[in-house]
C-alpha cells in the first residue's frame, strides 16, 4: 500500500488483536500470547503447521494448567506434537486433540487465528473475553 507520500504503509487493523509475526514463529515454532486487559486476559499459544496457524488457549484440560514452563516451549523436541509440560499429554498440532496422556481424547479449546499481510492476528470472530474465561 502506498501513500500519497509515496511511503509504503501497513494495512490498517486493530493492534490489540496482533499475536506475532508469521516469521517470528520460525521453521515449527510455537509462541505465547496475551491480549486483553485486567485480570483474566486470554492467554494462548499460537503454533506453525505448514504455512498455517492455529491457536489454542494455553490451558490444559486435564488440570487446567497452562502447557508451558518455559516460554515458548510448547512442543516436543521433535516439533511433531504440542507438550503439556506438567503432566506429559500431547496433543495434535493441528487439531489440538489429545492423542496420549492423562487428558486423551479431549482437546485444547481453539483460538481462531488468520494471518494477514504477515501478521498472525485473531479472528474477527473471536470473542477475547468469552475465550479467557471458559471453562477447560
Ligand atoms: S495439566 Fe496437562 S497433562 Fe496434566
Amino acid at each position: 500500500m502506498t501513500s500519497g507520500d509515496g511511503m509504503q504503509h501497513a494495512p490498517a487493523f486493530d493492534l490489540e488483536r496482533v499475536v506475532c509475526r508469521f516469521t517470528e514463529l520460525g521453521a515449527q515454532g510455537a509462541r505465547a500470547f496475551t491480549i486483553g486487559a485486567g485480570d483474566w486476559p486470554l492467554r494462548g499459544f499460537v503454533v506453525r503447521v505448514g504455512d498455517a496457524v492455529r491457536g489454542y488457549v494455553n490451558r490444559c484440560p486435564h488440570a487446567g494448567h497452562p502447557l508451558n514452563l518455559l516460554t515458548d516451549r510448547f512442543l516436543t523436541p521433535d516439533g511433531a506434537l504440542i507438550l503439556c509440560c506438567s503432566h506429559g499429554a500431547l496433543f495434535e498440532k493441528s487439531t489440538g486433540y489429545c492423542v496420549a496422556g492423562p487428558c486423551a481424547g479431549r482437546a485444547l479449546t481453539p483460538v481462531a487465528l488468520e494471518i494477514r499481510y504477515g501478521f498472525v492476528l485473531l479472528a474477527d470472530s473471536v470473542d477475547v473475553n468469552a475465550l479467557a474465561q471458559a471453562a477447560p
